[in-house]
């Protein structure tokens, strides 16, 4: 079924990488103009979920809606907006807190991850994170949702809460919500791990593509991913074993708009040595108009602000009646 209204959103914790640009700004921006609403929101209420310096916090959310607008998601065909400036989400994600199951949060692997060893003295937050993932798009009543391939699981818990609160309550109120998750570049992997994904939220990682790197610190990066010393084959299934291969074609292919097999037939038989400088041009000659645009939203903070807070408006008319409807449903 076709959808009628997309919802997404990034946090703003840390400086986006190419993982987002690919697995989801680009993808964003690719939405508008073809059916339907388009809603997208920098996550700031999800960002807190670990510790985030209050001053930095507020440079990363204007740092990552000049990401949304320099990837070319446009308000005046979307609604961008900042998650805390729209209290719905918040409210309803209490009113999910009460529908959803405190053992569905401990599978989230997610929460595994992020917790680690330490899982007893993390936030409350993270491990309600899921929650308040199915009210941000729950509140619009959206019902498909771009992302990559690492909110699958969070996606499937959106699903059970509507369902669950559909079901407990005898309505059919909340709809089913469809993940997409298309395209070469759903899961991004660290350019020097091929078993991790290049993250934003994970610091130690120098090797990740920021989408403010300028072609040098681009080039090098990729020139130093780790690969093999094979050459490539005709097709991806040649790279069923070659998980760092996989990863530099599947990025060249998400940069070129192509099928990673497409990619491998102007490639087969040629080195990295060969194939590393031209995604290295490529990434660097898709990401420099993004970097310039982005610092030049950032040179005007109160541009930025006031797209928000109209985008926050909008929202708000859109979330208000649906929460109010859920709250009459539950007797509140
Ligand atoms: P991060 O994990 O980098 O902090 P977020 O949790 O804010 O990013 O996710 C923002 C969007 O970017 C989500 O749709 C997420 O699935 C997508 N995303 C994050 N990392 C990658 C990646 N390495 N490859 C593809 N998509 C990614
Ligand atoms: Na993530």
């Amino acid at each position: 079924k076709a959808p009628t209204r997309i919802f997404s959103g990034i946090q703003p914790s840390g400086g986006l990488t190419l993982g987002n640009y690919l697995g989801a700004l680009k993808r964003f921006a690719a939405f508008q103009g073809t059916g339907p609403q388009t809603i997208y929101c920098v996550v700031d209420l999800h960002a807190i979920t670990v510790w985030q310096d209050p001053a930095r916090l507020t440079q990363q959310t204007r740092e990552a809606a000049a990401a949304f607008l320099a990837a070319g998601v446009d308000p005046a065909r979307s609604i961008l907006f900042n998650q805390s400036q729209v209290p719905a989400h918040a409210e309803l994600a209490w009113l999910f807190n009460t529908v959803a199951r405190l053992g569905w949060m401990y599978r989230m692997t997610q929460f595994k991850d992020k917790s680690g060893k330490n899982s007893e003295n993390v936030s409350l937050g993270l491990l309600a994170y899921p929650s308040l993932m199915a009210a941000d798009i729950l509140a619009y009543h959206a019902d498909a949702v771009p992302v990559g391939d690492d909110q699958k699981q969070h996606l499937e818990l959106t699903r059970d809460i509507a369902a669950k609160f559909n079901h407990d309550y005898g309505v059919d109120f909340f709809p089913e919500v469809q993940p997409l998750i298309e395209g070469p570049a759903t899961r991004v992997m660290s350019l020097r791990d091929g078993a991790k994904k290049m993250s934003k939220s994970d610091p130690s990682d120098a090797s990740r593509i920021n989408l403010t790197d300028d072609a040098d610190a681009i080039s090098q990066k990729i020139r130093k991913a780790r690969t093999d010393a094979e050459p490539l084959p005709g097709s991806m299934d040649g790279l069923k074993d070659r998980p760092e291969a996989r990863n530099l074609v599947n990025i060249y292919a998400a940069l070129a708009d192509e099928g990673p097999d497409a990619v491998l037939a102007r490639f087969e038989g040629q080195g990295f040595g060969a194939f590393k400088p031209a995604l290295a041009d490529l990434a660097a000659a898709t990401l420099s108009p993004i970097t310039a645009r982005m610092s030049e939203y950032m040179a005007d903070p109160a541009e930025i602000d006031r797209i928000l807070g109209e985008g926050a408006d909008r929202a708000d008319a859109l979330a208000q009646p649906i929460l109010a409807r859920t709250k009459e449903i539950m007797g509140l």
